[in-house]
């Protein structure tokens, strides 16, 4: 792409994707999610080029771009293309302030892993362009705005929880946030002598987007049939395990089991936050276990790689608990593991796994960091 030649960008953002320490699929339910942003990031260059609507965007990363005119912004074959032109779409119903702009992005963050790429790609660049044309959105509107494009452009009918880690968190801090009212709070998060270590299974199953959509329709269901005896209850947030047993009878045996695990995997966010503020790290290992288990065998969103390197880690007393994280169907197991004993898990890890499904996984240590910047 010509626009490449002798490019001086104006501004520089990174927006880093996000690990949810508990709270999975809780966040379009309309209950609690605790997750916070990573170091991996994705960064955008940006420069005015001058034009009314033409734009360039193009990734470093998979050597690929494409140009745009702001005037017609329609859905393209191309998905990467469609978080960009989702998010161009809803700025464009807000304001009438954006020119035309060349953009370079480079990302660190493996796509497909469960660490939120997507949402990393659609708030940097609402970040981006708010900074240079002066939109004048707030940093709410930015996440709304970016979890909107996913809706509409991509097709995935995401919640909240992935668009706010990567644009509110703090360093040292997850997020605890209603996903009703959208109060948060900062959590300090101190795990020393342990660490929190992803292993990247390498596989995201295509079943993720359609999976996805499905488990959504399925709690809706739930929450329709309980209705009928709690016409108070609008979401599964208003439901307890009593109110949930009342409706079991009437349900299928999977609407249940998608209702009765988001009603716990609500409860286990609340568990999550009193044992770190405890220092209970044991209760938080514990946590993820049971969690993980609800995620396989309840909500049915794991698969056999994740499962194996959640099993895996049981047998090693050095690792307090792990699971899945993210959307499911494959991406990364999160593991908290003792400082002393990263280098042995990881290579008993990558060995077992190699022989059990002949992949080499990826691990990498995460820390909870801020949210998109300038940099
Ligand atoms: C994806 C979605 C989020 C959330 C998680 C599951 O990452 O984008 O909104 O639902 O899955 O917790």
């Amino acid at each position: 792409m010509q626009f490449l030649e002798n490019f001086k960008p104006e501004l520089v953002i990174s927006s880093p994707g996000r690990i949810n320490l508990i709270g999975e699929h809780t966040d379009y339910n309309m209950g609690y999610v605790l997750p916070t942003a990573i170091e991996k990031n994705i960064t955008f260059s940006f420069k005015k080029n001058g034009s009314e609507n033409q734009c360039h965007v193009y990734s470093k990363t998979y050597d690929t771009g494409f140009e745009l005119n702001l005037d017609k912004i329609a859905v393209s074959k191309v998905e990467w293309e469609n978080y960009i032109l989702g998010v161009l779409n809803e700025i464009s119903k807000r304001t009438d302030k954006v020119r035309g702009f060349d953009c370079i992005v480079e990302s660190n963050l493996p796509t497909g892993s469960g660490l939120s790429s997507s949402a990393a790609l659609e708030c940097g660049l609402a970040f981006g362009l708010n900074e240079i044309f002066d939109l004048g959105l707030s940093k709410i509107e930015m996440v709304q705005l970016s979890q909107t494009a996913e809706h509409t452009y991509v097709g995935t009918q995401c919640g909240i929880m992935d668009q706010f880690a990567s644009v509110m968190s703090e360093a040292g801090n997850v997020i605890l946030l209603d996903c009703r009212s959208l109060e948060y709070k900062h959590i300090p998060i101190d795990l020393h002598p342990y660490k929190i270590i992803l292993l990247n299974t390498k596989v995201s199953h295509n079943l993720a987007s359609s999976e996805y959509n499905t488990r959504k329709e399925e709690c809706e269901q739930g929450v329709a049939i309980i209705q009928k005896k709690y016409p108070n209850v609008k979401s599964l947030r208003d439901v307890n395990g009593e109110i949930l047993l009342a409706s079991k009878k009437d349900m299928s045996p999977i609407v249940y089991n998608r209702c009765s695990f988001i009603v716990k995997e609500n409860d286990r966010v609340l568990e999550m936050v009193e044992a770190l503020k405890q220092n209970n790290l044991e209760e938080v290992g514990q946590i993820l276990y049971k969690a993980h288990d609800g995620i396989s065998k309840e909500y049915e969103v794991s698969c056999p790689e994740s499962d194996f390197l959640v099993d895996f880690s049981k047998d090693n007393a050095q690792v307090l608990g792990a699971r899945q994280t993210g959307g499911g169907f494959g991406g990364c197991t999160l593991n908290i593991v003792h400082e002393s004993a990263v280098g042995d898990f990881v290579s008993a890890a990558t060995k077992a796994y190699k022989d059990k499904f002949d992949i080499t996984l990826e691990a990498f240590e995460v820390r909870p960091s801020g949210g998109t910047s300038i940099i």
